[in-house]
């Protein structure tokens, strides 16, 4: 399939034909034209470009319509991670922070939207982790902490970076050990030095008093100090998990790419403790993903595509745990909406490895700066546990019923998800332009849209107004819902369109009469019509995906 791709550099825009390709199970993108800088003459040069194409390869003349159809048609997906900054500053997503005065790196406000897709992000995430399970609880640890839990972690001694600039650029970037070796036999290249990026402040009144304190820079150690307790008071059993959701620190050397590496982040984390050796209960989702082992990238063998239970199966995977905990985060994402096809799990490298970790994969997404680091989950063993225990001094084992002795439990998975990197997965994935509306559409699921649904009459009059806003009113008792009287009726679906929308309301000549509405769905533009006295149910279940969009009402053709 023939597609048209802009690309923004330095806020120049450039068009590409592109086709995606199956090849060898792969499915591979070539460029087959520059379009130029302009979007009605790229569409023009593309449609020569497919139309000489079909002429002159006589096998592809019966396709040739076919193509051409299917480019017309086509929305444009892609986005530089630029043109979404933009994109998010322009509809109130997301803002530097401090702009007004230059701007803060690596800090970032989210503004009205953001702030509700942000929310509805971790809602989901809480929901599905800890509301809708019995073997997780949560907990809610503070941002400034004692220091001793950082000497424990061992955050102190080896939560280290390197910094290294490159001589000719004076770009400054972050390295680890491994990689700080081979930069420093590179003469491009100048290794600076060691950096541990834990933000310090002073706890205390005066300066005699104070002690110097550390900003969390995961979540993961509130749940390790506060263990037994919570252990204890929200009587679990192992298996179990604590989760957390909240702020998280890191001075990054090179803060970049918008929200991927920021220095002030929000994290979402489990913490799940088995008894050593014990096997997982719970069946793996049936998920297939892009597999990319550690032996694999060693050999310079491409990843493969299967499904985790069979990457277990194989012993790819060595560990049913954590074959359940990524499946289980993939299938979070796809639930929400995410694209299959940008995302793949990867083993880390033995030079790789956190110090507190003997195996970690990491869930991948395809950025438009490359394959990153989206989650990742680490096998953490009894390291956490063991060292708060030889710091604190306080017992951190439990009593097992089967053995009737003490345990220390295991983490033998901590799934660790940065809610911004989320946010940019859900945002990067809904994007698109739809060239016949020449706009926007944020193909946001509904559970996450900023907005749920925006409400237009759109005859004017005060008793359409009246009947308008009691319908808003009556809605927001449960959802986030706009009203919107002024522009065209065709402006109002755009601005909602490209804020994600997903249901638009209108109130007509005869709403007043029958005392209905029409709803327009936003990916499909179809409508319906249904009773103003079923309206907050007949939302609540489409948002929820109880019903299906054609069943929600009668069609309705609005010419
Ligand atoms: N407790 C384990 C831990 O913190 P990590 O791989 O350092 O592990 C976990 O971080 C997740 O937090 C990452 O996968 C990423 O989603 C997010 N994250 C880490 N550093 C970040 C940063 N500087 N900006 C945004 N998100 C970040």
């Amino acid at each position: 399939m023939a597609f048209i791709v802009k690309k923004s550099i330095h806020d120049r825009e450039y068009y590409y034909l592109n086709e995606n390709k199956r090849i060898g199970g792969k499915v591979k993108t070539k460029t087959l034209a520059y379009l130029g800088k302009n979007r009605k003459d790229a569409e023009k040069k593309a449609r020569e470009f497919l139309d000489k194409r079909g002429k002159t390869n006589e096998k592809e003349t019966a396709q040739s319509s076919k193509i051409k159809k299917i480019t017309e048609a086509t929305e444009i997906k892609e986005i530089s991670i630029e043109d979404l900054a933009a994109f998010c500053k322009r509809k109130g997503f997301v803002y530097q922070s401090g702009e007004i005065y230059g701007g803060l790196s690596g800090f970032w406000d989210f503004g009205p939207l953001g702030t509700e897709l942000k929310n509805n992000i971790k809602k989901e995430w809480w929901k599905f982790h800890v509301l809708q399970r019995e073997d997780i609880v949560g907990i809610d640890g503070s941002i400034i902490t004692h220091p001793k839990i950082w000497e424990a972690s061992g955050h102190v001694a080896s939560f280290i970076d390197i910094e290294v600039m490159n001589k000719k650029t004076k770009e400054k970037f972050k390295v680890d050990k491994f990689e700080a070796e081979k930069y420093s036999k590179d003469p491009g290249f100048e290794v600076r030095g060691e950096f541990n990026p834990m933000f310090t402040t002073n706890v205390g009144s005066t300066v005699s008093d104070s002690i110097r304190s550390y900003l969390r820079p995961e979540t993961a150690q509130l749940i390790f100090s506060n263990f037994k307790a919570v252990y204890e008071n929200s009587r679990l059993k192992l298996p179990c998990g604590i989760a957390q959701t909240g702020k998280a620190f890191r001075n990054e050397i090179a803060p970049r790419d918008f929200l991927f590496r920021a220095r002030e982040f929000e994290q979402m984390e489990i913490e799940y403790f088995i008894k050593k050796g014990t096997e997982c209960p719970y069946d793996i989702p049936d998920v297939e993903v892009m597999v990319y082992s550690a032996e694999a990238q060693e050999q310079n063998k491409e990843p493969v595509f299967m499904k985790v239970k069979h990457a277990l199966e194989k012993g790819i995977i060595k560990k049913d745990w954590h074959a359940y905990w990524l499946a289980t985060e993939i299938h979070w994402f796809l639930k929400l909406g995410a694209n299959r096809g940008n995302f793949r799990i990867r083993q880390h490298l033995k030079n790789e490895l956190s110090h507190y970790s003997s195996d970690t994969w990491d869930l991948e997404y395809k950025f438009p700066f490359g394959w990153k680091e989206l989650e990742g989950i680490a096998d953490r063993g009894n390291f956490d546990l063991s060292q708060h225990e030889k710091f604190s001094g306080k017992e951190m084992k439990i009593f097992d019923e089967e053995s009737k002795e003490r345990i220390l439990p295991e983490v033998i998975c901590e799934p660790s998800l940065g809610v911004e990197r989320a946010f940019l997965v859900f945002m990067l994935d809904s994007y698109s332009y739809d060239k016949e509306r020449e706009n926007v559409v944020l193909k946001l699921n509904p559970k996450l849209a900023p907005v749920k649904a925006a409400v237009f009459p759109i005859v004017k009059g005060e008793k359409f107004e009246k009947i308008s806003e009691k319908i808003v009113k009556e809605l927001k008792q449960e959802f986030n819902v706009l009203y919107d009287k002024s522009g065209s009726i065709g402006r109002r679906y755009a601005r909602n369109d490209e804020i994600g929308t997903p249901f638009c309301i209108t109130i007509d000549g005869d709403s007043l009469k029958n005392q209905d509405v029409t709803i327009r769905d936003r990916d499909t533009k179809k409508q319906i019509r249904t009773k103003i006295s079923n309206l907050r149910e007949t939302l609540r279940k489409l948002i929820d995906g109880k019903i299906s969009f054609d069943n929600a009402g009668k069609p309705f053709n609005f010419n």
